[in-house]
């Protein structure tokens, strides 16, 4: 008997993949299909695909076509599915004419001519797109251009800053098609809002663009008061809205599967939580200004809190501060908590530097997380018996905001349920910790 085998993502299965697979079968006897698994293609950096892969292997499925079908999980696994399967021809499509030429070691490498004028990114091009408009043009949304242009349903309509030479400047260089002169022109181009303008001003944009019917991703911190979290959260469940947070590591893959693992008892029972996130900033730059919401509880808080909130719910019993402060701002703070049965620690610095790395502790081993942890790409689980110890690596491509945008894209169009990585309550809770540290509750001042 001779066996084909081919592989693909095979995303919105579409008339060029039946063909594919038809031609692939006619080589032989029996067709094996190999359909990437979703966090594959998160790892080769595809992270527009619509189907998840048990609708992509159900459509591969339905087109009768295929004889047996596996998933491909990594790269390098073909070599070893020719083995396993006792494979005669590999089979693809000529869009990849030699660069499968590797294989021909192990079996005969057909390139199959490719269907014009079908794919699935054109399918996904011509599904509803996100149309996102930018307030503010400052270094994050510098970051953001770029990044968003990784992901496949999203195009940035326009920006605003109220300094129009500035906001005139950022669209020339990144070519953006509409340089607002206000915040209601700019929602006439889009239907989501990235804000990224100075904290302060996030409640006031947040508002007005859920008020104009956008979605909104805000930049972190949403807000520093719990009832404006609160406040904006039913106005985007009262229009049907997606807000969300944008935490660049509530969503990269690493952060993700390192909850995973904690909440399914790799280490045992969290005791203890300990992370810092510190960034030397400049004394005169506005995110030091006491006046524009600046110091390092505000600007950095939402990192670390993410994990404990996370891990440890956010019904926080107290919460201790101790500041070291310089012209009306925090230049680095300190941070204890208590919950029923852990206890989490975690510093904040923006004129101050320590070691960025997070442990988080368990009744049977702990994790730990090198600096920057909030920008993870590996972690390690370590045990009494290290033989256990085990090592994860991940992908963190670019700058990391292209997860948190696909994410937002895919919140936005799916027009109904949808699991929030991040979800309302722990970012209402954050704005709680940071309002209790603006009103000085249990916080004490070093000299
Ligand atoms: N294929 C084809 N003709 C097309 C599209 C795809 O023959 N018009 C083939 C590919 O060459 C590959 C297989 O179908 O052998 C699965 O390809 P996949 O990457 O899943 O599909 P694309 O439509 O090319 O997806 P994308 O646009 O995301 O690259």
């Amino acid at each position: 008997m001779k066996k084909v085998i081919t592989y693909g993502t095979f995303d919105l299965l579409h008339q060029g993949h039946i063909n594919l697979l038809r031609r692939a079968k006619e080589l032989g006897d029996w067709l094996i299909v190999g359909v990437t698994t979703d966090n594959f293609d998160l790892e080769r950096g595809k992270l527009n695909t619509c189907d998840n892969v048990m609708d992509r292997i159900e459509a591969v499925r339905a087109t009768g076509l295929a004889d047996q079908i596996i998933i491909e999980e990594y790269r390098g696994q073909k070599i070893d599915d020719i083995h396993k399967y006792g494979v005669d021809i590999f089979a693809i499509g000529s869009d990849w004419e030699g660069y499968f030429d590797y294989l021909k070691e192990f079996c005969q490498v057909v390139y199959l001519p490719r269907t014009q004028g079908i794919s699935s990114t054109m399918l996904r091009e011509e599904q509803a797109k996100l149309r996102i408009g930018i307030i503010g043009t400052g270094g994050i949304a510098r970051r953001f251009v770029p990044e968003s242009a990784c992901v496949n349903s999203v195009a940035i309509t326009g920006a605003y800053n109220p300094d129009k030479a500035e906001c005139e400047a950022f669209c020339s260089e990144f070519g953006i098609p509409l340089c607002a002169a206000s915040a209601e022109e700019l929602y006439g181009s889009c239907n989501a809002v990235y804000v990224a303008s100075p904290h302060y001003t996030h409640y006031d944009y947040v508002k007005s663009a859920l008020g104009a019917g956008k979605h909104v991703l805000c930049e972190t911190p949403l807000v520093l008061e719990k009832d404006q979290a609160v406040e904006l959260f039913a106005l985007a469940r009262e229009k049907g809205l997606v807000l969300m947070m944008a935490h660049k590591t509530a969503y990269c893959p690493a952060f993700g599967h390192l909850v995973t693992l904690l909440q399914s008892g790799a280490i045992g029972e969290i005791v203890d939580i300990k992370a810092a996130t510190t960034t030397i900033t400049d004394l005169g730059s506005e995110k030091m200004d006491s006046a524009r919401s600046g110091g390092s509880m505000n600007e950095n808080a939402c990192f670390p809190l993410l994990p404990i909130f996370h891990l440890l719910g956010t019904d926080c019993r107290d919460t201790f501060f101790i500041a070291r402060m310089k012209g009306g701002v925090d230049i680095y703070t300190k941070v204890i908590m208590m919950f029923d049965s852990a206890s989490a620690s975690f510093e904040v610095g923006l004129g101050a530097k320590t070691e960025g790395s997070m442990v988080v502790s368990g009744t049977k081993g702990y994790a730990y997380v090198p600096a920057p942890w909030w920008k993870t790409d590996y972690f390690e689980l370590r045990y009494e018996d290290q033989n256990q110890n085990k090592k994860y690596f991940y992908p963190f491509a670019g700058e990391g905001l292209r997860y948190e945008i696909k994410e937002f894209a895919s919140a936005a169009v799916a027009q109904g349920y949808f699991y929030s990585k991040l979800p309302e309550k722990e970012i209402i809770a954050m704005a709680g910790i940071q309002q209790a540290f603006n009103a000085g509750q249990n916080l004490r001042i070093l000299k």
